[in-house]
């Protein structure tokens, strides 16, 4: 990636900035001079208080770093709504959880649809992390119909009875720490960061007997100087979200691959980016607390993760073919329908964004982890991609 002139910071971010930076660079001491780079991500994501998701930079939309497949247009809520509709009649209804709803968006455009088609669930959760996203969440979705924010509530904790129904996450594995690896002649590396003048610098050591197990485990041959990422609190964290799901399905989507694809040596530097106001670039140690550090994600992982959660793969396919087998053109002709005849070119293109091979289309996946649910899912009858993880 090309160095990229970043914005200039206001004062109040730059002492935002050096706020984390003293606690990361504190913890950093206390690790004994080097921190791998997944606790440096937990501390730059969510360090209460200072953390990206955990303070309170604007994250999503125009006015923030990155856009989302539901900011982007309604139209993405309108066809996950039909895959959770679909879901919910066969199990003659139940709750959605969503995790982390970023402003809201998504449940408002799900709620909107299913009640329009008539399947609305018992209740809506939302587990969110972030204290100003679920600010957020709130002041959006009290614009809903009393009858409908009526089905809202706020969870801190992955629900703890049994239910039955969808789970959603869009775009949250991606915001999950990853560890960072890297092969070389001398053996695998870990990468991670270090205190040099003062400044953050990163630096490797060598990798752990568990990192090379794991690594091991995942079936993959590094190249000399190849990096790339893995997620290690991923299983434990799939386990954790989906253990009171009795019976239904749970949906991720996100920008990821298979391993085989995502660790190719095509990829030579990994898939870690940073976003700061709509421009990406590739140093995570500017900007502490103020830009989003993302990862692609590997699907196998996801699919393994489930397993071991008691879960079974019950459909992994392409952004496209997904919101596509869930009406895509249909959702959109209503939603032009439904705009203003100037504004209604512009929406379109947005929303064939969720679509276009080139754009959000195939890059972003969705798998299904279903339990209990013996039926087929229509968002993966145009292709399912399963057996490719
Ligand atoms: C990249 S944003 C995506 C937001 C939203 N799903 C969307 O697509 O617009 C990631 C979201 O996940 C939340 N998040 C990150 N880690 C989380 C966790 N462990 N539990 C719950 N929410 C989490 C963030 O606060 C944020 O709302």
């Amino acid at each position: 990636m090309l160095p990229l002139e970043l914005e200039p910071l206001t004062d109040t971010e730059i002492a935002h900035e050096g706020r984390l930076r003293q606690l990361i660079v504190e913890a950093i001491q206390s690790a004994g001079g080097w921190l791998p780079f997944d606790a440096f991500m937990q501390l730059a994501l969510y360090a209460p208080c200072l953390g990206y998701y955990a303070a309170g930079a604007h994250k999503l939309g125009a006015g923030g770093d990155f856009v989302t497949a539901p900011e982007l247009s309604p139209v993405f809520g309108r066809c996950v709504a039909e895959q959770c509709a679909e879901v919910l009649r066969q199990l003659g209804g139940g709750d959605i959880v969503e995790v982390g709803a970023g402003t809201g968006a998504l449940a408002e455009a799900v709620l909107s649809e299913l009640q329009a088609s008539g399947q609305l669930p018992t209740r809506y959760r939302i587990l969110e992390i972030s204290p100003d996203l679920r600010d957020r969440q709130r002041q959006r979705l009290s614009a809903l119909p009393p009858s409908l924010m009526a089905l809202v509530e706020w969870i801190d904790a992955p629900p703890p009875d049994a239910y039955r129904g969808v789970l959603i996450a869009n775009e949250v594995i991606d915001a999950l720490p990853v560890a960072r690896l890297r092969g070389s002649s001398q053996g695998l590396l870990a990468l991670g960061v270090e205190l040099h003048d003062g400044n953050l610098r990163e630096a490797s050591r060598p990798a752990s007997k568990a990192e090379v197990a794991r690594v091991a485990d995942m079936d993959v041959e590094l190249a000399d100087q190849q990096e790339i990422e893995w997620c290690p609190q991923l299983s434990d964290w799939i386990i954790s979200i989906t253990t009171s799901l009795t019976a239904g399905v749970a949906l991720f989507i996100d920008y990821g691959d298979s391993r085989r694809h995502l660790y190719s040596v095509d990829r030579p530097r990994g898939t870690l980016v940073s976003f700061h106001r709509h421009r990406i670039h590739n140093d995570p140690y500017v900007n502490l607390g103020l830009q989003d550090l993302t990862a692609w994600v590997d699907f196998t992982a996801v699919a393994e993760a489930g397993l071991a959660a008691g879960l079974e793969v019950a459909g992994y396919t392409t952004q496209a073919c997904f919101l596509l087998a869930c009406g895509f053109d249909r959702h959109l002709a209503r939603w032009r329908d439904q705009l203003p005849a100037e504004s209604a070119p512009l929406a379109a293109r947005s929303a064939l964004r969720l679509v276009l091979p080139n754009d959000m289309g195939e890059r972003f996946k969705c798998m299904a982890l279903a339990r209990n649910y013996p039926d087929t899912l229509a968002g993966f009858s145009i292709r399912d991609f399963t057996e490719t993880l």
